[in-house]
């Protein structure tokens, strides 16, 4: 039965409510995040459908809807200063449709020229000189204030420092990274574990607001600009400006023409359409602006965007096809991508065969399975991505679709932490793409920074059994690597002084290089920080790991876990005998002795008869730590430190409550025993 409420329901009013926060929560994505989870083409069809609506409901009227503002990448704590822009920083009007086109060309003036340029896919910035002088670089924020990323700006070679005629102008336009430096950029962050970028103006985004102008001048960005501002400005019309900033060396694109009418404006689309695909850097559209200025501001502006200017976007391309089969990867961290094989296709000039599927709940989503026909789409991302099912009423079934229940690679059981999207292979020590992973992530420049042991070198010493484990690198020969056809005796020389001098990164680079899920560069930093040696970070509880700032539940049980496993200490006491370096340089010289801290907190039962030292030294050794000596095996056993001969019942209960067994040798190492052992 209805109620009175449903009946006056109107669920377009709820959808007004609801695109508003869809869309303020991509904005944030894509702004502030630089991780957008919608295509740029349904982010706009949504926001266009938002527009409508509004207009249906003028009672629904809220100047804070995202129709009203252009999205914002100001950060609370983004450590640049906020600047309040001259002049707002407005955003364009933009559709997919050449009809639109059409229709915005007819209503102006008659004799208006255009001034036809390419839509960069980048990030505004706002250059301001005075008296010559590069004096703030601002980003657009949320259009009346951005933040001042001067520093950043100056490591960008083609954007000048200083003008020779001394002029005070503003001069706006985009900030890129050119495909082959994201390319490389996101190659770097695989080796490393990073999140990837998912398009070259995602990483423009964070690379511009990153706190280290350093790394900003490694990644290569580069500009285009298209806009000047200003009072007294040079020429009555925006080509003549855009030429006379080229001579006073800014980077004006050459792609930029005055047209007159329809169809030299719809040669110019068509010719960009096919020719962008050339360039070095990405382009999502055509921006038209009406050439003349005395006609742009009798135009004026809406809220959000000029009346004078109009981006036409260029769609993605899209083709159908049959998703044949279904396959499984694994990832270097364990976690299994559903991959499409599919017909090939012809895509934006190459072929696709194959895209990802994410994960098992996007398939569902979809309501896709093998033999379906799929569409799929190559847009801003590099990546080919199935979009929908093409949908046959006739023969709609839903998704009999079942996920794999076993690693591929290595047959181990899947895992699916609660929250989490994926599926995962939880064998880390064993499962071969993770080991090589970890490997691969050990040597990698911002953890071991080992030259020479590059991804294919592994994968190479892999498969001919030589390494096992990140530990299996210290015990690598001369003899090992010059038998290999493709290494020789000087790469051989070369990657031993490479593994010889990682013996001397420090403690903290160590830990994030030992891959704990989720301990990324900054985390290692902070933990190695307040645990300065492997000894006393493996006996870590959960309350004084999550008492680090950046440490989550997430993280401590995953460091917790690290430890616990008996293959993972094998691993770490392997690194020690090596002579990797595994505390910090004062706790290195100063602290280690045979008293410590070591075992604050720990409860140890001793069981079994020992080589170095008697039980009872054993005991005195566990008091002088911190630690607690108890005759019996319960679940407050931090751990058994076990001897030869160990009792059967103790061992028994040991493993019932997955208590870790430490031998004589791990146990005087993790005390940093000093003396005859
Ligand atoms: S003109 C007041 N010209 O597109 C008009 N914008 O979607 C200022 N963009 O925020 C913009 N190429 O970041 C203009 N040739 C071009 C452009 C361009 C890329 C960007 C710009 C703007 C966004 C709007």
């Amino acid at each position: 039965m209805m109620d009175l409420f449903s009946e006056i329901e109107n669920p377009e009013r709820d959808e007004i409510i609801a695109l508003r926060k869809e869309l303020e929560e991509q904005n944030y994505k894509y702004y502030v995040l630089n991780a957008p989870t919608m295509s740029d083409r349904e982010f706009d069809e949504k926001m266009r459908r938002l527009q409508d609506l509004e207009k249906r409901y003028p009672d629904m009227d809220d100047p804070k809807s995202p129709t009203k503002h252009v999205g914002s990448d100001l950060t609370k704590k983004s450590g640049f200063a906020t600047i309040t822009h001259r002049y707002p920083m407005l955003s364009l009007a933009n559709t997919y449709s050449r009809e639109e086109v059409v229709d915005w060309l007819n209503k102006l003036p008659a004799d208006a020229e255009i001034c036809c340029e390419l839509k960069y896919d980048g990030l505004s910035i706002s250059l301001w000189y005075e008296d010559g002088q590069l004096t703030h670089a601002v980003t657009r924020g949320d259009g009346t204030r951005g933040d001042d990323v001067i520093d950043n700006i100056k490591t960008i070679a083609n954007i000048p420092w200083t003008i020779d005629n001394k002029a005070s102008i503003e001069l706006r336009g985009e900030i890129l990274l050119p495909w082959a430096n994201f390319e490389k950029l996101n190659k770097e962050r695989e080796a490393q574990e990073e999140p990837l970028f998912a398009n070259p103006r995602n990483a423009a985004s964070g690379t511009l607001k990153l706190q280290d102008p350093r790394e900003v001048a490694r990644r290569g960005l580069t500009s285009y600009l298209y806009y000047m501002l200003g009072d007294n400005l040079p020429e009555d019309n925006h080509f003549d400006r855009l030429q006379a900033a080229k001579r006073w060396g800014f980077p004006i694109s050459d792609a930029v023409r005055v047209c007159h009418g329809i169809d030299e404006v719809m040669a110019f689309i068509n010719y960009w359409d096919v020719e962008r695909k050339n360039l070095p850097v990405a382009t999502d559209g055509i921006v038209l602006k009406v050439n003349n200025i005395a006609q742009q501001t009798e135009l004026g502006y809406t809220a959000k965007t000029p009346r004078w200017a109009i981006a036409y976007k260029f769609a993605a391309e899209r083709q159908q096809t049959t998703l044949r089969k279904i396959t499984y990867q694994v990832g270097r961290t364990g976690v299994i991508t559903p991959v499409a094989n599919l017909d090939p296709i012809q895509l934006s000039g190459t072929v696709v065969q194959r895209a990802t599927l994410h994960n098992e709940d996007f398939i569902r989503q979809l309501g896709i399975e093998e033999g379906d026909q799929v569409w799929v789409e190559k847009g801003g991302e590099i990546i080919p991505k199935i979009v929908a099912k093409v949908t046959n009423s006739l023969n709609s079934k839903l998704s009999t679709l079942n996920f794999i229940k076993t690693c591929p690679e290595c047959g181990t059981p899947l895992v699916r932490v609660e929250g989490e999207a994926a599926w995962r292979c939880p064998n880390d020590i064993t499962c071969p793409p993770q080991i090589k992973g970890k490997m691969e992530h050990f040597v990698s420049r911002k953890a071991m920074n080992i030259d020479g042991l590059g991804e294919e070198t592994i994968d190479l010493l892999f498969e001919q059994n030589l390494l096992h484990s990140i530990a299996d690198i210290y015990h690598l020969t001369h003899e090992d690597l010059a038998k290999q056809e493709r290494l020789g005796n000087k790469s051989a020389d070369n990657i031993l002084a490479g593994i010889e001098k990682s013996k001397t990164v420090p403690w903290h680079r160590v830990l994030f290089a030992l891959g704990i899920r989720m301990v990324g560069e900054t985390t290692a930093k902070k933990i190695a920080r307040v645990f300065p040696s492997i000894d006393q970070l493996q006996w870590a509880t959960k309350e004084q790991l999550t008492a680090i700032e950046d440490v989550g539940d997430q993280i401590a049980e995953n460091i917790i876990a690290y430890f616990n496993d008996i293959r993972n200490l094998d691993i770490v006491r392997q690194l020690q005998e090596a002579g990797v370096t595994l505390a910090s340089e004062s706790e290195n010289s100063g602290t280690a002795g045979n008293s410590g801290s070591q075992l604050v907190g720990k409860t140890i039962v001793i069981s079994g008869t020992f080589e170095h030292h008697s039980r009872e030294e054993y005991k005195e050794m566990i008091e002088a730590h911190g630690g607690k000596n108890s005759g019996s095996v319960s679940s407050k056993t931090s751990f058994i430190l076990a001897g030869e001969n160990m009792g059967p019942e103790k061992r028994k209960k040991a493993e019932q409550l997955g208590i870790a067994l430490v031998s004589e040798d791990e146990f005087l190492q993790m005390i940093n025993y000093v003396g005859e052992s």
